[in-house]
């Protein structure tokens, strides 16, 4: 399946509120993989299929778990919207024959992060925080920063995202407190060797 047919068939698929957070999550990410040099083609493809998993509702969600023998994680099954990650990397593979591991794995970490991403996952993982229909305050400082300073701006969006989750009350992932802490020490050692 070539992009436009992925893209044609994710339109059928996502409300068009979704499929639009797409569109926008996927030119972003062109646009710093041209900037920082990454692989054009897995970030396009990651990209692209990063919430194709998020449009079904929880009970659809939990069919697909079970009749596919998909593995949440403990955390995952207690807050279903964080499943979303690992479902879309499933239906990537089934649905739309993806079989690159690291596209897999943009799309599989994009709701949490993950210790020791690549420039595809980290990409990925901005651009959707980024995308020009996003509104929320700080949102311009990120995009300036996300062209500037890659892994300060995956650094800055963790923090929010960590901040954000306290204020809602809601279980927040360990992988996503391990991504921070991980990039955090990387740039300090990085720092220090300069
Ligand atoms: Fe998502
Ligand atoms: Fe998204």
């Amino acid at each position: 399946m070539n992009i436009d047919d992925m893209s044609e068939k994710l339109r059928e698929k996502l409300s068009h509120k979704r499929y639009k957070h797409t569109m926008g999550v996927l030119e972003m990410a062109r646009r710093l993989a041209e900037r920082y040099g990454a692989d054009v083609s897995k970030v396009e493809l990651s990209a692209l299929l990063h919430d194709c998993g998020k449009d079904m509702d929880s009970r659809e969600l939990l069919e697909y778990v079970r009749s596919n023998r998909v593995e949440l994680d403990e955390i995952e099954a207690k807050q279903l919207e964080l499943a979303h990650g690992v479902i879309g990397a499933h239906l990537a593979r089934a649905e739309f024959g993806v079989d690159d591991t690291e596209v897999l794995s943009a799309i599989r970490f994009h709701t949490t992060g993950k210790t020791d991403m690549t420039l595809v996952e980290k990409i990925v993982y901005l651009a959707d925080f980024i995308e020009e229909g996003r509104k929320y305050p700080g949102v311009q400082l990120l995009r300036e920063l996300s062209f500037e300073d890659l892994d300060s701006a995956i650094l800055l969006s963790f923090d929010n995202t960590i901040k954000h989750v306290i204020s809602q009350k809601k279980i927040l992932h360990t992988r996503t407190v391990e991504a921070r802490n991980f990039i955090l020490e990387q740039m300090e050692n990085m720092r220090g060797a300069n």
